[in-house]
């Protein structure tokens, strides 16, 4: 493996932005057949790096390599055609068109009148998918696929410009378990062909699984590149977060109290939806909701805190029912939601991080005359932030410029500033590096201890058990299991998750 020349060679980058070195003379260097993770703690540079690989942002410094000739690219497509790709979390498809016509955007195949060539293009895409294991149609609409299909359809892109390089940042955030294998089969038929992988991921247990060799990024500087035989776990999160973490999850020593969350049949809307969902959530518990991704899981806590229609049930907050579930509603009953996909339903990207940390709480932060404290909410907010260590230069900097991860713990602050009694918390550390996850972990045991109660949706079985009391699944928007802490182990939690089944406990 030593002993090919790299594929690709990132030499001395460096890139600044106001106030932060975002990269600081970075030398990375990929080597064909390889998967090689790119591990490093939220706001370590990983992104900026890549970005900067693909034109998206301009170097200060430094030079790449292709193939050992020098190249820069203006842009993604410009990197594309030179067979470096992405594969994109926030999926850069067209909708309204069909998988076929995304495909070959700009380079459709043309028949002898030189129109478009449909019919090759479609038996092209099908030869692609095939090649690799998707099993869709060419001619359907981009928007009616799921996430796993939709990045097929950018792997198969990738691959039609015969990539040399493909860069995966975070894959695998919403796939279920199977797809996460088919993807891994992809990534290992792939490597085999003698094509490059940077992987970029906060999965510890998928780095072990999939990746040849990583390179760890701590403050905008690599810290080294190793073989993954030879690190392990523990070594691997010393080298991201420069100290040793002994434990994954903090001890969770609440008193369980009264009731104060009751859901009653409640049935969403929406007939594909979940149906005739109940239970009840105690003082000082963390509740769990597992199973797969289209469980509903979301969908159930969003109507909880009034952002989907119900068609029926109540909801019933210290055992008075909510007269009609709005957000509002919900918030002055001391419910807070923090959500799942940050990019389109938490932050708002053009403003700053007070702002987005303090919007819902403006009610509770009123100086003695009615007007709002200006001081004391943004006083409040830097130090919510800073309690969970939200890396950015300053609480004035726009929140789109900050990383995945940091935008996270903004969103996260929010929700902590409204001081909720009752968390709903929906894949709360997705995308989260390990230390900032422990971090996280340590304030929902707080809260706990105070006598709040949260509701975790979780994909993340280590963290679904590690910090559960109990463990409800849910199956295609039925409940069909709820778990006591002691039974809530991986295996019966899948066999809730992957049945429905109708009598239970
Ligand atoms: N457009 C920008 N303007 C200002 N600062 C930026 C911009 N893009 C990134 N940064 C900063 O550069 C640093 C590196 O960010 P980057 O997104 O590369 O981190 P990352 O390693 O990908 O983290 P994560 O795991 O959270 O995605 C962060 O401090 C971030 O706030
Ligand atoms: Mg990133």
């Amino acid at each position: 493996m030593e002993d090919t020349a790299p594929v690709l060679e990132m030499i001395g980058v460096t890139k600044e932005f106001p106030g932060v070195l975002a990269l600081d003379d970075v030398t990375f260097r990929v080597r064909p057949g390889t998967v090689h993770a790119l591990m490093g703690e939220n706001g370590a540079g990983k992104s900026t790096l890549m970005k900067c690989l693909f034109g998206i942002y301009r170097m200060d410094a430094g030079k790449i390599t292709l193939g050992g000739k020098e190249c820069r690219f203006n842009s993604a497509a410009d990197a594309m055609r030179a067979g470096v790709s992405m594969i994109h979390q926030e999926l850069s498809n067209v909708p309204e068109r069909s998988v076929a016509q995304n495909l070959w955007l700009g380079r459709e195949p043309l028949n002898g009148l030189h129109l478009v060539d449909h019919r090759k293009m479609s038996e092209d895409t099908r030869d692609l998918l095939r090649s690799l294991k998707y099993e869709f149609d060419p001619g359907a609409r981009m928007s009616g696929l799921s996430i796993s299909q939709q990045q097929g359809c950018e792997i198969a892109r990738a691959v039609s410009y015969n990539a040399s390089i493909v860069v995966m940042d975070e894959p695998t955030s919403s796939l279920t378990e199977n797809e996460v294998a088919h993807l891994f089969e992809i990534i290992r038929d792939l490597r085999q062909k003698g094509v490059a992988i940077i992987y970029i991921s906060h999965k510890m247990e998928e780095i072990f699984q999939i990746a040849d060799v990583v390179t760890v990024m701590r403050d905008g500087k690599v810290i080294g590149t190793y073989p993954v035989t030879e690190i392990d776990n523990s070594k691997l999160i010393s080298l991201m977060v420069g100290r040793d973490i002994t434990h994954r999850f903090p001890p969770v020593e609440s008193v369980i109290g009264e009731v104060c969350l009751q859901v009653k049949n409640l049935s969403a809307l929406n007939p594909r939806s979940f149906k005739d969902i109940s239970f009840e959530l105690r003082r000082g518990e963390i509740l769990g909701l597992g199973g797969l991704v289209g469980a509903q899981r979301t969908e159930l806590v969003e109507s909880v805190f009034g952002i989907r229609a119900v068609a029926s049930g109540e909801v019933l907050v210290n055992g008075s029912p909510l007269r009609k579930l709005t957000p509002l509603n919900a918030i002055n009953a001391g419910i807070g939601l923090v959500t799942e996909d940050r990019r389109s339903t938490g932050i708002f990207p053009l403003l700053d991080i007070t702002v987005n940390t303090t919007i819902p709480s403006l009610g509770k932060y009123r100086n003695r005359v009615g007007l709002l404290d200006h001081r004391r909410l943004t006083e409040v907010a830097k130090n919510q932030n800073e309690q969970l260590r939200t890396k950015t230069p300053s609480m004035a900097t726009m929140i789109q410029n900050l990383s995945g991860g940091n935008q996270q713990k903004v969103i996260l602050s929010r929700w902590l500033m409204t001081l909720p009694d009752i968390l709903i918390m929906d894949e709360p550390t997705r995308g989260i590096d390990v230390g900032a996850k422990y971090e996280i972990y340590t304030i929902m045991a707080e809260l706990v201890n105070q006598g709040k109660a949260i509701i975790m949706v979780s994909s993340e079985m280590p963290e679904l058990i590690g910090m559960s009391h109990r463990v409800l699944v849910l199956c295609e928007g039925r409940l069909t299991g709820a778990l006591a802490k002691k039974d809530a182990t991986q295996e019966e939690i899948m066999r809730y998750a992957t049945k429905f089944i109708k009598e239970f406990v």
